[in-house]
């Protein structure tokens, strides 16, 4: 098995991304990529041609984006409004909030956090730096494929090995490639699509042996998903002077997908490279600075959406096992299993009942990913999903 997928694939495949609109970074790029693109596994079927901005409107759940169904905290609602006193000044001091909090937390310095809008940037900035002259990404298949497009595109060879059988990174097989062509190494904890995630022990023990000769890049993006007590602490290999990369994002638990706050944690010289392919931190407006610290000192908040996730999230992995679906076990905001019908037909009644999702082919089998949203909406999933499967 092999591919990759990619919010850009996600959407495409949905109908959802033309030229133009603003759902991924470089649309216009990728919608006509000049190299073959690192799509091995899957398969595109299916394309819709209708208008995005007609679309969106029409969904009655909109189950595409792993987005927070429930908003932002109302904390980071008062600070948005609040901010709009301070939109006439640089956001000086609201940078240096942000990151002593994070830092804190994370038992590292302020000097090694950068800050983005959205963790896009940050993907991407390492996908330009290690690509450059050409080299390997080690990283798994059926995976998120920002990065690994990207990198692609600008001269690196993507090397994806198999996932274990349950849909897990296999860092065994990942080491033993580990040749002296790899430029840096991918991993997504918990893993987009499949919503699987690493035992932490297992993780920590293999940055500790590959980062010393390879930088290793752990897209963190879905790990407010994790229960607190549960959570990895990565930040402490960080400390340690590890070589690893941690890009994390306020897309998700946070509900910020249309605020865009982001940032990295790593070594402050690695940030120093990164931060020359980015436009800088203060492409994070002050408004979304100060909503984003509400937002994090909210811990009430996220455990609430965190729970109201699992909620919503365990009734519909149920009613899907009870009509005989085979659901990967998810940690994170989204559910990935095999369908029984052609992802096209299927995309265009779910769509058509007003229930959006992704769709793709996996080695010839059909998926669809749904994001958890709630109770609701899984509900009206569920009702659209049982009328299409007959
Ligand atoms: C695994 C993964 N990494 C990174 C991102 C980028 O998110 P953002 O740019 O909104 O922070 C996403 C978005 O869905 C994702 O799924």
């Amino acid at each position: 098995m092999s591919s990759q997928l990619t919010r850009r694939d996600w959407l495409r495949a949905s109908g959802l991304l033309t030229a133009g609109l603003g759902l991924s970074r470089f649309t216009p790029a990728t919608a006509s990529r000049p190299n073959a693109p690192f799509v091995s596994g899957f398969t595109n079927e299916f394309a819709f041609t209708d208008d995005p901005f007609d679309k969106m409107p029409k969904l009655r759940a909109r189950l595409l984006a792993n987005e927070n169904p429930l908003g932002i905290s109302p904390n980071a609602k008062e600070a948005l409004v609040k901010a709009a006193d301070l939109g006439n000044r640089y956001a000086w001091m609201e940078f240096a909030q942000l990151k002593t909090l994070l830092a804190t937390d994370e038992g590292v310095k302020p000097t090694n956090i950068m800050m983005s809008p959205g963790s896009s940037d940050i993907l991407m900035a390492a996908a330009d730096h290690f690509a450059k002259g050409g080299g390997t990404i080690l990283t798994s298949t059926m995976t998120y494929d920002d990065l690994l497009q990207r990198a692609e595109k600008f001269g690196a060879k993507i090397k994806a090995l198999p996932m274990t059988k349950d849909y897990k990174f296999d860092l065994p097989a990942i080491k033993a490639n580990i040749t002296p062509d790899v430029k840096m190494v991918y991993i997504v904890n918990p893993n987009n699509p499949t919503g699987t995630i690493i035992p932490t022990a297992e993780l920590e023990a293999f940055i500790r042996e590959v980062a010393p000769k390879v930088p290793v890049f752990i897209d963190e993006a879905y790990i407010d998903f994790f229960e607190p007590a549960e959570r990895p602490k990565l930040g402490k290999l960080v400390s340690e002077g590890q070589n690893v990369i941690l890009a994390r994002t306020f897309s998700k638990i946070h509900g910020f997908a249309g605020l865009r706050l982001g940032y990295a944690i790593a070594q402050p010289e690695m940030l120093k490279t990164l931060h020359a392919y980015t436009n800088g931190e203060f492409a994070v407006s002050i408004t979304t600075l100060m909503a984003g610290i509400a937002s994090y000192k909210d811990v009430d908040w996220q455990n609430h959406c965190r729970a109201e996730n699992a909620k919503a999230r365990n009734y519909t992995t149920k009613a899907l096992t009870d009509m005989g679906y085979e659901v990967i076990p998810s940690s994170a905001n989204f559910i990935l299993f095999p369908i029984r019908m052609k992802t096209s037909a299927f995309s265009n009644q779910m769509f058509a009942n007003g229930i959006g999702i992704q769709t793709r082919d996996f080695n010839g089998q059909p998926y669809c990913r749904v994001s958890v949203g709630t109770m609701d909406e899984m509900a009206m999933f569920m009702d659209s999903f049982k009328k299409v499967v007959g």
